[in-house]
């Protein structure tokens, strides 16, 4: 089935359009063969009119969609900042039935899903909310959002190999952007270092080391611009304040 095409957006107006069924996945309720699926029989209503084209368009900011009655955009904002453990997965449901982040945020009245994606094996700071222009803002590459990992390596390291992940290197997607680097320190046959990327490709700075010839053998996301996880505890979140928002969202001072 072809999408119908996107509406222009009226001049002076930021709009934010994503098809229906990318919007239901988006907030976090299930995967888009789900939502499909729920449209298709007649669970989805959008400004109180029931939808049943996966494909139709929906302004993120003024349309209200409904599953089942129940709001999926909510007008209240939910920002939280959550230390995910290693083991569990960012995604709604796993099949195999591995641990997932929303089983560390029971208690929520909203619909949240996370900022971008951390691979099983990683762990550390991981951004939840309901506002899909934040969302949007953090992972567009476009917005050049920095995210620091600490990282330990499997072999020691030399300058020229860290100067190597600094200029950037190719990988099968195409040259990674220039990353700042920082050695922590050395230990033993390890070396511990840090380093920010404004992309947030698949896996990628398991890749980047790989690419030098090593590997990761743990990785930790200790900031995302200039929020870092600070002393929260493995597994626990809190809420962004207001000042934190405002910085994510490109509003405050860096
Ligand atoms: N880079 C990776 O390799 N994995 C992550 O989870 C995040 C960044």
């Amino acid at each position: 089935m072809r999408t119908k095409p996107k509406p222009a957006a009226r001049s002076g107006t930021r709009r934010v359009l994503k098809t229906l069924d990318r919007v239901l996945s988006k907030a976090g309720v299930g995967s888009r063969t789900e939502a499909r699926s729920w449209i298709g029989t007649g669970r989805v209503r959008v400004n109180g009119r029931l939808i049943q084209t996966p494909d139709h368009w929906v302004d993120i900011e003024r349309d209200k969609v409904t599953l089942d009655g129940k709001p999926v955009l909510s007008q209240e904002r939910v920002y939280l900042l959550l230390y995910k453990p290693k083991g569990y997965i960012t995604t709604y449901k796993d099949p195999e039935g591995r641990p997932t982040v929303y089983d560390l945020l029971s208690g929520l009245n909203e619909y949240v899903f996370p900022v971008g994606r951390l691979d099983q094996d990683t762990s550390g700071l991981l951004l939840v909310t309901n506002d899909a222009q934040f969302a949007e803002r953090l992972t567009n590459p476009a917005y050049k959002v920095a995210k620091t990992y600490l990282v330990k390596s499997a072999t020691r390291l030399s300058d020229e190999q860290l100067d190597q992940l600094r200029r950037g290197v190719t990988l099968k997607d195409g040259p990674t952007r220039p990353a700042e680097v920082r050695r922590v320190r050395d230990s033993g046959a390890h070396t511990f270092f840090e380093i920010s990327i404004t992309e947030g490709r698949n896996r990628q700075v398991r890749r980047m080391v790989e690419a030098i010839e090593s590997k990761v053998l743990k990785l930790v996301r200790v900031a995302i611009a200039s929020i870092e996880i600070g002393g929260l505890g493995i597994g626990k979140y809190r809420a962004l304040t207001q000042a934190e928002v405002e910085q994510l969202s490109g509003k405050g001072t860096k």
